[in-house]
């Protein structure tokens, strides 16, 4: 029986691997613009810190997880998500008495057992960066101006910013309070999940999905009506500085995101490209975690996006990045003889940081010219028996069709006519007037 790949999971080909180095690049690159450094942390952790870190309750730990037992003993969790990992790196690493403020980025596959669908996979992967440190509003603006810039980047258009406040302690503990009252009294007629979750942590009813709740979830009273002073004016601040810089933002008061650990500045970009997978990324200030992870009392603020979905996007936007040639030189060599001199010629080149590709099929001279227009080398260097002796090649310049000798053995020339011949060769459909040269 053929083996496929697990359901929820996807190769990505070599055809798609540029569209993912391009955003790979950007945001490696925009990652330095803000001052954030690479962090690379396990796939695995123990299950107990995504339990204590994202909350027991959420649908992510309680449904989702893929945990299994090591060696018969320590419960491990494939990361579902990379706040938390990073933190306990912060921890364990003591990154932040090191230093006052660590800005760490991090890009890699997360696991969640959902349900697949368009933009929803059980491996996927998330672009994430969290500022670990400083309690202000300024942190939580350059978070959110840095997954705008990127989604910005990557040519994006059709999204929003939505922000929310989830406030101080008090100020959710308030809440919490004005949710048992509106719930508790239709208890009964809320989903199992709902009413399992009902005294334990009121504030994930309102992440559920289920048809029986959403009526009391759209009539339960709004997280703004329950902050203080103190949250109210740290949430105008940073109201003030994202307009200040210019980034559009919707409040949206329904706003609370799937994991406990958030307090204060809350968001998500969001599109309605993309059906009911519509959050591109999302994040916010979590100022308890390190506390609950064991380490010492240290704010932190950060975001994740979601590549598939960004990538979903920019296909339906029309903003994938063009496909660039795989190679710069193609060698067609003509006989036994040939190939190996043309063997030795590509080493040459490659050394000289050429990328080359040659025939390893023995192919007619034909069948490789073919392979040559398909690759869309800019320069085909022809050897034959009748080159060989002279000690020279055939250089055709794809983009024009023109042929020129060189001497077999100036790899350096050959390297420095690559450079120059900077109008990369489009592959065509036709290789006629290539075989009408007579060559
Ligand atoms: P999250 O909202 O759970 O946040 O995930 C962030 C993004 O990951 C989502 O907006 C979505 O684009 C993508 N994503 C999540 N689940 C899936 C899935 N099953 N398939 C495809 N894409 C998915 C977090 O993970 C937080 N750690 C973000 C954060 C960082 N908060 C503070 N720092």
């Amino acid at each position: 029986m053929k083996l496929q790949s697990v359901r929820g999971t996807k190769d990505i080909l070599p055809e798609e691997s540029p569209r993912w180095q391009h955003c790979e690049a950007l945001f490696r690159r925009v990652a330095a613009l803000y001052g954030f450094q690479e962090i690379r942390i396990p796939v695995f952790e123990v299950t107990e810190l995504f339990a204590r870190g994202m909350g027991e309750t959420t649908d992510v730990v309680s449904k989702e997880m893929y945990t299994f037992l090591d060696m018969g003993k320590d419960s491990l969790t494939l990361r579902p998500e990379a706040t938390a990992g990073i933190v306990r790196a912060a921890i364990e690493h003591t990154l932040i008495e090191k230093n006052p403020v660590a800005r760490l980025w991090y890009c890699g596959a997360m696991f969640r057992q959902e349900r697949p669908q368009k933009g929803r996979y059980r491996q996927f992967h998330q672009f994430d960066a969290e500022l670990l440190g400083a309690a202000t509003p300024e942190a939580d603006a350059e978070i959110l101006a840095f997954a705008y810039q990127i989604v910005r980047e990557l040519g994006i258009a059709s999204f929003e910013v939505r922000l929310n406040s989830l406030g101080n302690t008090p100020s959710r503990l308030r809440y919490k309070d004005l949710l048992l009252e509106h719930f508790r009294p239709v208890r009964h007629q809320l989903s199992q999940d709902s009413q399992n979750r009902l005294e334990r942590n009121p504030m994930r009813i309102l992440d559920s999905k289920q048809p029986e709740d959403a009526e009391f979830v759209r009539s339960a009273p709004l997280l703004t009506d329950a902050l203080d002073d103190e949250s109210r004016a740290y949430f105008d601040n940073v109201q003030t500085l994202l307009s200040a810089l210019g980034i559009p933002f919707t409040i949206d008061p329904r706003l609370v995101r799937g994991l406990d650990y958030y307090c204060h500045t809350a968001f998500e970009l969001v599109t309605t490209r993309l059906g009911s997978q519509n959050a591109l990324g999302g994040g916010g200030r979590y100022d308890g975690l390190f506390e609950q992870l064991g380490g010492k009392p240290t704010p932190g603020v950060g975001f994740a996006l979601g590549i598939e979905r960004l990538l979903l996007l920019m296909e339906e936007e029309g903003k994938l990045p063009q496909t660039t040639t795989a190679t710069d030189v193609y060698i067609v060599a003509l006989d036994a003889a040939s190939r190996e001199r043309g063997t030795q010629l590509a080493f040459q080149l490659r050394g000289c940081g050429v990328r080359v590709m040659t025939d390893v099929l023995a192919r007619s001279f034909k069948a490789q010219m073919r392979d040559a227009d398909r690759t869309g080398a800019a320069l085909v260097v022809i050897i034959g028996e009748h080159e060989r002796e002279r000690n020279v090649c055939i250089v055709k310049t794809m983009a024009n069709g023109e042929q020129q000798e060189y001497p077999l053995d100036a790899a350096k020339t050959l390297a420095a006519l690559v450079q120059s011949t900077n109008a990369p060769h489009q592959p065509s459909n036709s290789i006629e007037h290539t075989l009408n040269t007579g060559m």
